[in-house]
């Protein structure tokens, strides 16, 4: 380990590699460090305050928002748009894209992101996640929900920090995928985990099995192959996606929302979840499916989309869409 690598010292060295670049993403990236050490402080001490509990109203996919929810959110967007490196916002949270105010200037970024990932286990203190994704835009042009429908090849970064025993940023710029653990008496993200890869097969399956009845029968077929298979697959799930997806990106297997006879569509979005977690899949070695097609490539045709997502280890995943073909029953 590189003791005494800080994400930012890690940044400008990546950056450095690049001829010509001037240091505008590592200037942007260090407010997203800022956000996400302000967001796991109070994360951290969430039971001491005022800060637990429902917020009494519904975000835009008709689920409850959390207190957190709604400081995670406000915090990202306040520390995101000053910087003068954004053009605009878009939030799991928000209705509409967040064009960033007058008063600042703009830049040639587009930040998306799902500011509190897993909040259904706020309250109970299990592990919970910011989840970031960045795309290029026109800072001249007038900005409209379509500079956001890219599809996720586009991404020029994607991450997300997970707050739990501790708090950890994992990120990608295209070039392999790194990992930072918060010293909390340093107050700074140290490199703990460099090029992260992914086991090309794994034995941990991942998938709310309370919706087995509403499960196609492809579904029910592979998670039948996995409990019976002599590699002796163990089930595991949080809950909280980013916790699901960093255990099996560390230790190997395969993540499932899939498609489901409730939900055509799955759960999940694309813009704030899908595109983002797949990104990073792939730069580790792993892969990111529908079932039939690769997360990447879809162009989206709206802010809020879902996506059924079967992710992780690059085996697990092509023996999942090998069951694609038992969709229909
Ligand atoms: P969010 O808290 O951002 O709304 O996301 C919740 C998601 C995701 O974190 C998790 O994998 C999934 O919901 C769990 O859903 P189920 O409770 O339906 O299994
Ligand atoms: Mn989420
Ligand atoms: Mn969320």
């Amino acid at each position: 380990m590189n003791i005494g690598m800080t994400l930012t010292k890690f940044l400008l060295e990546e950056q450095r590699r690049v001829p010509g670049s001037k240091g505008n993403f590592t200037a942007f990236f260090s407010d997203l460090v800022v956000a996400a050490k302000i967001i796991s402080r109070e994360v951290n001490r969430a039971g001491l305050i005022d800060i637990l509990g429902a917020a009494g109203n519904q975000n835009v996919h008709g689920e409850e928002v959390q207190k957190l929810d709604e400081y995670a959110n406000s915090m990202f967007i306040k520390t995101m748009e000053h910087g003068g490196h954004l053009s605009g916002m878009a939030s799991e949270e928000i209705d509409e894209i967040i064009k960033v105010d007058p008063r600042y200037p703009r830049g040639k970024y587009l930040l998306l992101f799902d500011p509190l990932d897993g909040s259904s286990n706020i309250d109970v203190n299990i592990s919970v996640g910011t989840i970031f994704s960045i795309l290029k835009c026109n800072p001249e042009c007038d900005l409209t929900e379509k500079d956001f429908l890219k599809a996720g090849v586009e991404q020029v970064c994607a991450g997300y920090i997970l707050y739990s025993s501790s708090t950890m940023f994992v990120y990608t710029t295209g070039h392999g995928v790194h990992g930072f653990t918060l010293d909390p008496n340093v107050g700074e993200f140290l490199l703990s985990h460099e090029n992260i890869r992914i086991p090309e097969r794994g034995k941990i399956y991942s998938i709310n099995e309370g919706n087995s009845r509403h499960w196609l029968p492809g579904t029910s077929l592979y998670i039948e192959k996995l409990k019976n298979d002599e590699k002796n697959y163990t089930a595991r799930y949080v809950g909280s996606l980013v916790a699901d997806f960093h255990r099996n990106l560390l230790k190997g297997g395969v993540f499932l929302y899939p498609a489901d006879r409730k939900s055509i569509n799955g759960k999940l979005r694309l813009l704030y979840e899908a595109n983002p977690l797949s990104f990073i899949v792939e730069q580790a070695g792993g892969k990111a499916s529908t079932g039939d097609k690769r997360i990447l490539d879809i162009v989206p045709e709206k802010l809020h989309q879902r996506v059924p997502l079967i992710i992780g280890s690059k085996k697990d995943v092509e023996e999942a869409e090998s069951f694609w073909q038992y969709r229909e029953a």
